[in-house]
């Protein structure tokens, strides 16, 4: 009998507190998408995500920092396609990741990489996109699923959602309300490349 895989093998990346994490992890945990969380990666040593992870008994690995704030230098790289391939890592999710990631990483896992970004791209791409939605005065902004590629924030768009700016919103509550759509879009997206995938693979 041959044994037929019901599951795809993610990797969540994050730098930060870790919330679109715990809205995959939980939809997973509901029998929502047919995904495994492998393994969470860190720049971060302090990033929350961390904890999380390992609270749910996920294996949490920290990347060496490197020079640079903003990327990780090439040896890096390599050393996270290194982890990626231990835990078998099929799709990586960025959820969070603050570094930009480059040929290295993507020789190995462009096709296989999404990320979430806060705005209607391709509005608004790089760091805090809400503060730059507020000060455009745009009357709605949202989030964005993608595909990563060598461009930032600039691979191909998969789904969007949408949500209202008024103009009494600190910059606060406007990324609250971005996130709040970002842990029902991320999941809900998760859930049809998983599916898709694995008929493929059947
Ligand atoms: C999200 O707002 C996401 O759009 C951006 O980074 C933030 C990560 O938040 N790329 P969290 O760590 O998932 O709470």
């Amino acid at each position: 009998m041959t044994h037929q895989r019901r599951w795809i093998n993610l990797a969540v990346l994050g730098s930060g507190k870790g919330s679109n994490f715990s809205a995959i992890a939980k939809a997973i945990a509901q029998g929502e998408i047919a995904a495994k969380i492998a393994v969470v990666v860190s720049d971060n040593p302090k990033a929350l995500i961390l904890e999380k992870a390992r609270q749910l008994a996920i294996p949490a690995v920290v990347l060496p920092q490197g020079k640079y704030k903003t990327w990780l230098e090439p040896w890096i790289e390599e050393e996270l396609v290194r982890i990626l391939k231990q835990y078998n890592t099929e799709l990586v999710v960025l959820a969070g990741f603050m570094r930009v990631l480059k040929e290295t990483f993507l020789a190995s896992f462009e096709g296989k990489t999404l990320n979430i970004h806060p705005s209607l791209l391709p509005d608004f791409k790089g760091k805090e996109a809400w503060k730059a939605a507020l000060k455009a005065a745009v009357k709605e902004t949202g989030c964005t699923v993608h595909w990563v590629s060598k461009e930032l924030d600039g691979g191909k768009i998969i789904a969007q959602s949408k949500v209202p700016v008024y103009p009494s919103d600190s910059p606060e509550e406007l990324h609250a309300r971005i996130q709040q759509a970002e842990h029902e879009l991320y999941p809900r997206v998760l859930k049809e490349i998983c599916l898709d995938w694995i008929k493929q693979k059947l």
